[in-house]
């Protein structure tokens, strides 16, 4: 697929070279030339190529968007239009004071991106870890892997994004519609301060067990 990253930074860069390992036509969005993140991303792979914005954002079928938060308003209002039909992974998180919500828990940071780019198929997805279990997502020893919740309106988009996610080593679970961004972003508040506040570190995942259905008598 044709797949462009608006943000190459801690997110996006080894995304990025993980999909284009994958085999996908990965392109970095530069919104400045010269980006100091577009450089080094492109270190990392010969399969990765920087286009202006406007330009990486029409040939693309998939954005991902792993902007700051606090960016994303200038950079999806003059591309909104643009957008139309495409699917958008939000990966972006709003993070407030003392960790907490950035949007006072009143509504998600992924629905105000879809209220943005109104005709964008927002998928929610990488946005619940550290970057760290972007760069690497094996964890030895274990059956199962890192399951990656994901949440959207587009049934299409999310199907897009399922396979994704898969290609990237997690085990992708889609918990619903856009309305569940929000129990996402708290979800990643609580690995951060884990993670980070806490001091317990980067090296932890969450895992999805299921019993099998009991067959029906
Ligand atoms: N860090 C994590 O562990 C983590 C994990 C999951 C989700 N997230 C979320 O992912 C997003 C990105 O985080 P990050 O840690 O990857 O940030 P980062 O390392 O600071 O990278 C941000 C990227 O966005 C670009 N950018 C900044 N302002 C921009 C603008 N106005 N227009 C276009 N591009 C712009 C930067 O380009 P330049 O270098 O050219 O400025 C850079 O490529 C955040 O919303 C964060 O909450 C972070």
């Amino acid at each position: 697929m044709n797949i462009t990253f608006i943000g190459a930074g801690n997110v996006g860069a080894p995304l990025a070279a993980r999909l284009a390992d994958a085999g996908h036509e990965v392109v970095l969005a530069e919104s400045k030339e010269g980006s100091t993140s577009v450089q080094a991303a492109l270190a990392r792979s010969t399969k990765l190529r920087a286009m202006p914005l406007a330009e990486a954002v029409a040939r693309a079928e998939v954005v991902f968007l792993a902007t700051p938060f606090g960016a994303n308003e200038g950079v999806l209002r003059p591309i909104a239009a643009q957008l139309a039909g495409k699917v958008l992974v939000d990966c972006t998180n709003p993070v407030g004071k003392g960790l907490s919500h950035g949007l006072g828990s009143e509504r998600s940071g992924s629905e105000l991106v879809q209220s943005i780019a109104l005709e964008a198929k927002v998928v929610k997805a990488f946005s619940i870890y550290g970057f760290e279990n972007f760069e690497d997502p094996r964890y030895p020893g274990y059956d199962s892997k890192p399951v990656m919740l994901f949440c959207g309106d587009d049934r299409g988009a999310k199907a897009i994004v399922n396979d994704l996610i898969a290609q990237c080593g997690f085990e992708p679970f889609d918990v619903g519609g856009l309305v569940q961004a929000l129990h996402l972003e708290h979800m990643t508040l609580l690995w951060v301060r884990l993670a980070r506040a806490q001091g317990q570190g980067s090296g932890f995942v969450w895992s999805l067990l299921r019993r099998p259905t009991p067959s029906a008598s």
